[in-house]
């Protein structure tokens, strides 16, 4: 119960990484704040959470709006006081070629993986300053570094990693922590939905043989949300399984 006491926000948190963490977190003895776009799997996630014997709830956001954003961070402090802890890690790919990208498509995925993103570091920073403590990770992504049909999302994801250096330097003096983690290939609907032969060369380049599940993203965050991680910032820590050099 290393998380007992603690009030976490996970945004993204209705299924796949996001859904592991609000779970794990919740085991660790956190109060979990649920954000999703979607109500039914934001709901399932808080029903799964309760089950195992947590404490959560579910809150309706979209994190590209930043008035969305803004209630969700006065819900929770009204209904759980604070906010130790935020995972930002809602985040959308709309995949294509650089030269046949839409401008909707660029648009879309800036809007929610990084300005989103944003809209949610921005509001912790602000509440996380004054009470002197907060823990915020980012989740990034290995295309972070460039990936063939991801000039969208590898731009967004290495704005993501920008925002959370910038962050940390800014927030450290307040003890406040800030670190992006970059999955590489993890087993969620993001990436059961590439054809057969795409997710067999995926797996040939991973050492460990196999895609990543939630639960090995999720057991890092639940380390760098801890106290016993308070010395850790401005890091990007790769979740891969030898993938990522
Ligand atoms: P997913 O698509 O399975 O789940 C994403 C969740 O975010 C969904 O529940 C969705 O409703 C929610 N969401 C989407 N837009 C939102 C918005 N505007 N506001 C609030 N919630 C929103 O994706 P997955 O695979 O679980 O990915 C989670 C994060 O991890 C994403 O940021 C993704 O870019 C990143 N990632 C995933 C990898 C993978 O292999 N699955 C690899 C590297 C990074």
């Amino acid at each position: 119960m290393r998380l007992k006491e603690k009030i976490a926000i996970v945004t993204g948190a209705g299924r796949g990484i996001g859904q592991g963490i609000a779970v794990k977190l919740a085991k660790e003895g956190a109060k979990v704040a649920v954000v999703d776009i979607s109500a039914e799997n934001g709901e399932n996630t808080v029903f799964l959470i309760k089950e195992n014997g947590g404490e959560a709830i579910f809150v309706p956001c979209n994190i590209a709006k930043q008035e969305d954003v803004e209630a969700l961070f006065n819900k929770v402090v009204t209904e759980y006081g604070t906010v130790d802890i935020l995972v930002n890690n809602a985040g959308i790919n709309r995949d294509g070629m650089l030269h046949k990208l839409t401008r909707e498509q660029w648009d879309e995925v800036i809007a929610v993986n990084l300005t989103g993103t944003f809209h949610c570091v921005q509001a912790a920073a602000q509440l996380m300053r004054e009470k002197q403590y907060g823990r915020i990770i980012n989740i990034a992504s290995a295309s972070w570094l460039g990936n063939i049909g991801q000039a969208n999302y590898a731009a967004s994801k290495a704005g993501v990693v920008g925002l959370s250096k910038t962050a940390a330097r800014e927030l450290a003096k307040y003890n406040v922590t800030v670190n992006a983690i970059c999955p590489g290939f993890i087993d969620t609907d993001m990436t059961r939905g590439v054809p057969k032969k795409v997710w067999d060369i995926m797996i040939s380049k991973i050492p460990m043989g196999r895609a990543g599940k939630p639960e090995d993203v999720a057991n890092l965050i639940a380390f760098l949300a801890s106290d016993e991680a308070g010395y850790i910032t401005a890091e990007v820590l790769n979740v891969g399984g030898g993938m990522i050099l």
